[in-house]
């Protein structure tokens, strides 16, 4: 989920564990509408819901032990089991070492490493995490990541991650919701959203990771032609490089291709391609070379200038 500042993201997010509960509308969870639970039932829901935070919220006064302990002892687990399981989690965060130590002897990064065993306590299927990066470093923030990741695919848990940062969503979202005074304004896959943003709020996100606006001395230049010509946006999906498509075209038809601009991203893996592309020719022409970049099942869309 992102939005910028104020949005209701949090407010959002803080609907899935019952922390807060909507004025209208309903909140389904794992095919439940939490809003007909009773208590002991939604006890049990937000036992299975595991939340992190930007601020870490540990305990300062207690041992790294025993601020991963604490949702084990509320649930009344036995002293050795409890044992077992704190030493299995902190195993798997990588911070055995700090068993006894203090949340103000640990970095940002470990911290946050704590929260996250903590909040996998108890087994839950979906994480929460609100602006978990948020006060991190790039480099501890990607750490950070990588153990979200694998607690995907190895444990299973679903993720909801709020974020602002467009590389949090590129790294390790499959899907992304965009919201704005309060309202989702977009979801979709993050390739989708990411190639091919609907609302002027998410392409303002995007635009900051992929630009696709035409710098101003640019405009200028294409104004200038004076030749027939139509200005394409052309978006590959799974290539290594832009080259050959335009290549072929050249080679097959009667157009000249001027590239203005060009990028490549990776996005969940998948190599994102998008570039603008002024073709020079006669009508004819350039709608083959258009017919042939549907036939190598790539998209464009034609852009008329500001
Ligand atoms: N759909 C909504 N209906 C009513 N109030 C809302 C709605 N969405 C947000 N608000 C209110 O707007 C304020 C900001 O919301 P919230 O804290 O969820 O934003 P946020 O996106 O998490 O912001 P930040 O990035 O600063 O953490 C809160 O007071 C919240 O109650
Ligand atoms: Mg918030």
């Amino acid at each position: 989920m992102i939005g910028y500042s104020g949005a209701g993201k949090s407010t959002l997010i803080r609907m899935v564990n019952a922390l807060e509960t909507p004025t209208s509308g309903n909140v389904w969870v794992e095919e439940k509408d939490i809003g007909t639970l009773n208590q002991k039932e939604l006890r049990n829901l937000r036992k299975g819901i595991g939340m992190i935070f930007q601020q870490f919220n540990l305990l300062e006064s207690k041992t790294i032990y025993d601020n991963v302990a604490i949702a084990l002892k509320l649930n009344g687990v036995s002293k050795k089991d409890m044992e077992k399981r704190v030493t299995e989690l902190l195993d798997f965060v990588e911070l055995s070492d700090k068993k006894y130590s203090y949340p103000g002897q640990l970095s940002g990064g470990q911290k946050q490493r704590v929260g996250i065993a903590r909040a996998l306590a108890n087994n839950p299927s979906i994480l929460l995490c609100d602006e978990a990066t948020s006060a991190l470093d790039p480099k501890t923030t990607d750490s950070i990541l990588e153990l979200l990741k694998k607690i995907n695919e190895m444990l299973h848990i679903t993720i909801v991650i709020i974020t602002h940062e467009m590389n949090v969503i590129q790294k390790i979202c499959n899907k992304v919701a965009v919201m704005d005074y309060g309202q989702v304004v977009e979801t979709g896959s993050v390739i989708q959203v990411f190639s091919n943003p609907q609302s002027d709020i998410a392409r303002r996100f995007v635009g900051n990771l992929i630009r696709d606006v035409i710098p101003e001395p640019l405009v200028e230049s294409i104004r200038r032609e004076t030749r027939n010509s139509r200005l394409l946006r052309i978006k590959l999906e799974n290539t290594d490089s832009t080259e050959p498509l335009l290549w072929e075209i050249n080679r097959r038809f009667e157009v000249e291709t001027n590239i203005l601009y060009s990028t490549i991203n990776v996005i969940q893996g998948i190599v994102v391609g998008i570039m603008l592309v002024l073709f020079i020719g006669t009508d004819e022409e350039i709608e083959k070379a258009e017919q042939y970049i549907l036939e190598s099942k790539e998209e464009y869309r034609e852009v008329t200038l500001p």
